[in-house]
């Protein structure tokens, strides 16, 4: 293929950005799909390739991608493609995995989204031997709609570097107004200053973006669900617990490596029947995975997934968890569990639905969810939580993206009410014992749209 260097230099000075930081890219299926020009680096390395400065390109790629999973290549191989929430997409092509992040420019507190291009990526064989880099670029033709996003006040404003305080109206309010859950206050919030709150709850730039509905069932998914009990649950299934202990994720947005992790430990413990317990370091994805951003959020797909796959993980001992940031100190001799078969259940972002999910989680264990946090969620205590659209005039936050674990669903006996059981990670003392169930069937706050699983590989 011919060596190209077009437009990379034009490319790369508009990349004056952080790359190694957030990613507050809002990008969509319909910026994502078309045709894209990717330049790839020379191939040969391992992974220790460092992507971050990439500028030379020897071989071009051309990808067309269909909505929602079909990718072509100038060859007409056909591959298969995903978009990760808002922020990137990853294809798996000609035995080669190509995945990025979509580009933004930052000045000042406006954040800019370039949905028509991407972030300097990782593409590697599917067997993890052989990494280059690349930079993806829509064609021209495809490339009129700009997509340009400005957020306000990316850093903390006055009033969110104050500590929380509790609003004993809106607490009162929430109990009032329904039965289905009830709401208390937390002295533990109360230590904590409101830009923390929007970290642990998922992280300022996880703000609202265009969440795809649930995909219809199909009558072989319905078929399957139909022989699944009521109930179920995995801390309890045939008296045995398969769920590791809650843990709290502190004042870090490291929702999302606590979440991806619990799976893994959840899955080994099903896989092995409780004979391997190991306990994942989440303080690893926060200071070394390049795939997240560190206390600012991350995705379960990208650390239970790609991470897990391409770097494996390391067990809590290795790299205890302080939640900050910092730099990797991962110890290098430290013993890496991978995993291995990462998607979104249903195959690909936007197909998950309720019975997917239950079949999934019945057949393979727990799996990384993830929904919107609003005000009233905070004060969860215990019951089925359903949004209850009231705000808390003192401590109005925006609504984030929230990763947890999913472990089992039920029907509530008196009600009727169908519900999921998560594992959430703010420490034992909040909700049931560190647990929360919520409504099912519904799609309440976009928890049946984004479920990811992963198989550790033992
Ligand atoms: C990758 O390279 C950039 C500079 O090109 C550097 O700032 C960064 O620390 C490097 N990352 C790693 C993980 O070594
Ligand atoms: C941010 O955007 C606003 C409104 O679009 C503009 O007035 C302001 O100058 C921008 N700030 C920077 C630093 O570019
Ligand atoms: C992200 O994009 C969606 C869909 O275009 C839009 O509705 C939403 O307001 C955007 N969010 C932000 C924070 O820009
Ligand atoms: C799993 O472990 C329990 C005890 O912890 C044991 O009673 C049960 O027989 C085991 N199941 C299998 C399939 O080995």
């Amino acid at each position: 293929m011919p060596v190209v260097m077009f437009k990379i230099a034009a490319l790369l000075v508009s990349l004056a950005v952080h790359v190694s930081a957030d990613t507050p890219a809002n990008c969509t299926y319909e910026d994502i799909r078309g045709k894209w020009i990717f330049m790839i680096g020379d191939r040969g390395h391992d992974k220790n390739l460092n992507c971050s400065s990439f500028d030379s390109p020897v071989m071009k790629l051309e990808i067309t991608l269909y909505f929602p999973d079909l990718a072509v290549d100038q060859f007409d191989n056909t591959g298969f493609w995903t978009l990760i929430y808002n922020q990137g997409f990853e294809i798996v092509i000609t035995g080669r995995k190509y995945f990025a992040f979509s580009m933004y420019k930052q000045d000042g507190n406006n954040i800019t989204s370039v949905c028509d291009r991407t972030l300097p990526g990782w593409s590697h064989d599917v067997f993890d031997r052989n990494w280059a880099c690349f930079i993806g670029q829509k064609t021209e033709e495809q490339r009129p709609k700009q997509t340009v996003f400005s957020h306000k006040e990316l850093s903390p404003t006055d009033k969110e570097r104050k500590l929380y305080r509790h609003n004993p109206e809106f607490i009162y309010q929430i109990n009032q107004q329904q039965k289905s859950w009830q709401a208390t206050r937390y002295p533990q919030f109360e230590n904590m200053r409101i830009e923390d709150m929007i970290k642990i709850k998922g992280g300022r730039k996880s703000t609202i973006v265009s969440i795809p509905k649930p995909a219809p069932v199909t009558p072989e998914v319905a078929r399957m669900a139909e022989t699944l009990p009521d109930n179920f649950d995995w801390r309890n299934y045939n008296d045995i617990n398969y769920v590791s202990p809650v843990r709290n994720q502190g004042s870090c947005g490291s929702c999302y490596a606590f979440a991806s992790l619990a799976m893994n430990e959840a899955r080994i413990r099903v896989m092995t029947n409780n004979t391997l317990t190991p306990v994942f370091s989440p303080q690893d994805i926060v200071e070394c995975s390049e795939y997240s951003q560190g206390c600012d959020g991350g995705f379960p797909y990208l650390i239970s997934g790609k991470y897990a796959e391409d770097f494996g993980l390391v067990e809590e001992e290795c790299n205890p968890y302080k939640g900050i940031d910092g730099k990797c100190s991962t110890k290098p001799s430290c013993q890496r569990h991978y995993s291995t078969k990462y998607q979104y259940v249903g195959g690909f972002y936007g197909a998950c639905n309720e019975e997917l999910m239950r079949v999934n989680l019945v057949k393979n264990g727990p799996m990384a969810v993830a929904f919107e946090v609003y005000d009233d969620f905070f004060h969860y205590k215990g019951g089925i939580y359903i949004h209850t659209g009231l705000r808390d005039k003192f401590n109005p936050f925006e609504i984030t993206n929230h990763a947890v674990l999913l472990v089992g669903y039920g029907v509530d006996p008196n009600t009727g009410q169908k519900y999921w059981v998560v594992k959430n990670s703010w420490g034992d003392s909040w909700g049931e014992s560190g647990f929360f169930r919520i409504r099912r069937g519904t799609d309440e706050c976009s928890i049946e749209s984004i479920a990811v699983q992963s198989e550790p590989i033992l």
